[in-house]
């Protein structure tokens, strides 16, 4: 199955709970709307350079993301071990040397790294990591692979029963992780169940590592899910920081939808990420959602109780109140380097929605002297803009992350990381 299949079952849960609140799909009926300012204080200071920014103006949008939308993500001290589960030197018919590294943290949770580098590789070299949506053995069909023994939501076609991953799950994902493709062009591949870490349900809570967090209880600003998989990547760089075939100054963390929202949120709040990748993130993530466009707060809110923080419960069909819009999660990210991807018929998404965040966030490039992308208007399909540090593309087709998208990844991500 990829992603776009499964994607879809959500998409139909959605639309039918919509009845009661129209999903709009007509640019003609945005409404009008105000973002909130993004170079101004809370107290109304304006914010006119880098030092402003970086004092002032972040840590504040910072925390209203923390305590209005992802809930408060808790600190890392915990003792954690690093397990080396399985390794193979001649993987990819010897291009790659494949090893799974178990992150073990205290009461028998952990997390399973996936982690593939190319073989002819001089030195150390550059990651691209991200999360998957239906195990480490979706990637390949290689029986060598670990079979996830993590919850999976069921599935038919899959042949998923009881919540457990079968056969039918080994290499599902292919046509969304090109890995050959990827070690070809010299980077390495890290990546990561999502439901190691957060199992994606309601009740995911009490099997995930969150009850590592007891004391992380500030009410109505509990995190949810994707603050859970954010952590979860920014282990995975702590692990990254120790393996002598990684360049771990050079991490471009990238997700797909739900996991592109953890990949924006993960590379806000930690900055060892060096390139920050959304692909089709909408509502939650990269889209604007003042524009209430495709998917909304009330909407995702119902679908999915368990992503966000309580408190974005408040904004349900009040998109104004919210004091930050998601150009500004955007911006966090500044003045490293930042992707934003869209599918021309994933209108679910917004993609409109999905460029106007990076368009809205220049401003913060600009303080840093970065070249912006300066067109209010999205790219059409097919056609990739970019500047050093911001770049769009809007792909022909659904919703779902292939060979194109990673194409345009890896391009961007050679500009910095080669
Ligand atoms: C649903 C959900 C989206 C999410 C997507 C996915 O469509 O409404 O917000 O991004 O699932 O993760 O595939």
């Amino acid at each position: 199955m990829s992603v776009r299949i499964y994607a879809l079952l959500f998409f139909t849960a959605a639309v039918r709970i919509s009845d009661a609140q129209p999903v709009n799909q007509d640019e003609s009926k945005v409404p009008a709307y105000t973002l909130p300012a993004l170079l101004k204080t809370s107290s109304g200071e304006a914010v006119k350079s880098v030092t402003d920014w970086e004092r002032k103006r972040r840590p504040e949008i910072l925390r209203l993301f923390e305590r209005e939308v992802y809930g408060q993500t808790p600190g890392t001290g915990m003792p954690v071990s690093y397990q080396v589960k399985s390794v193979e030197k001649a993987a990819l018919g010897g291009k790659a040397t494949r090893r799974e590294i178990r992150v073990q943290f205290p009461q028998n949770k952990f997390m399973d790294i996936l982690l593939y580098v190319p073989n002819d590789a001089r030195g150390k070299v550059p990651v691209f990591l991200g999360l998957n949506f239906l195990g480490n053995q979706s990637l390949e069909k290689d029986p060598q692979i670990p079979m996830t023994a993590s919850w999976q939501r069921n599935n038919k076609g899959l042949g998923v029963t009881e919540n457990r991953a079968t056969e039918n799950t080994r290499g599902a994902s292919m046509l969304n992780w090109p890995v050959e493709y990827i070690l070809s062009k010299g980077y390495a591949l890290a990546t990561i169940y999502y439901c190691d870490i957060f199992p994606d349900h309601a009740d995911g809570r009490d099997a995930s590592i969150q009850v590592l967090f007891p004391d992380n209880k500030v009410p109505q600003q509990e995190w949810g899910a994707i603050g859970a998989w954010a952590w979860g990547l920014s282990r995975a760089v702590d692990y990254l920081e120790t393996d002598p075939a990684i360049d771990a100054g050079k991490v471009a963390v990238l997700g797909h939808s739900r996991l592109g929202k953890a990949a924006l949120w993960a590379g806000a709040q930690d900055k060892r990420f060096g390139i920050v990748i959304s692909n089709n993130s909408g509502e939650g993530g990269a889209a604007i959602t003042r524009r209430r466009f495709g998917e909304t707060i009330a909407i995702i809110n119902k679908n999915f109780p368990h992503w966000f923080a309580p408190a974005y419960k408040k904004y349900d069909n009040r998109e104004d109140d919210l004091p930050v819009d998601y150009h500004e999660l955007v911006a966090l990210i500044a003045p490293r380097p930042v992707y934003v991807a869209s599918a021309s018929e994933d209108l679910w998404a917004d993609p409109k929605g999905e460029y106007l965040s990076l368009y809205h966030a220049g401003p913060v490039y600009r303080l840093y002297g970065k070249k912006v992308l300066d067109s209010p208007e999205a790219a059409p399909a097919q056609q990739p803009v970019s500047t050093d540090f911001m770049g769009y593309h809007m792909r022909e087709g659904g919703h779902d992350i292939l060979l194109y998208d990673w194409e345009q990844y890896v391009k961007f991500a050679d500009r910095h990381f080669k």
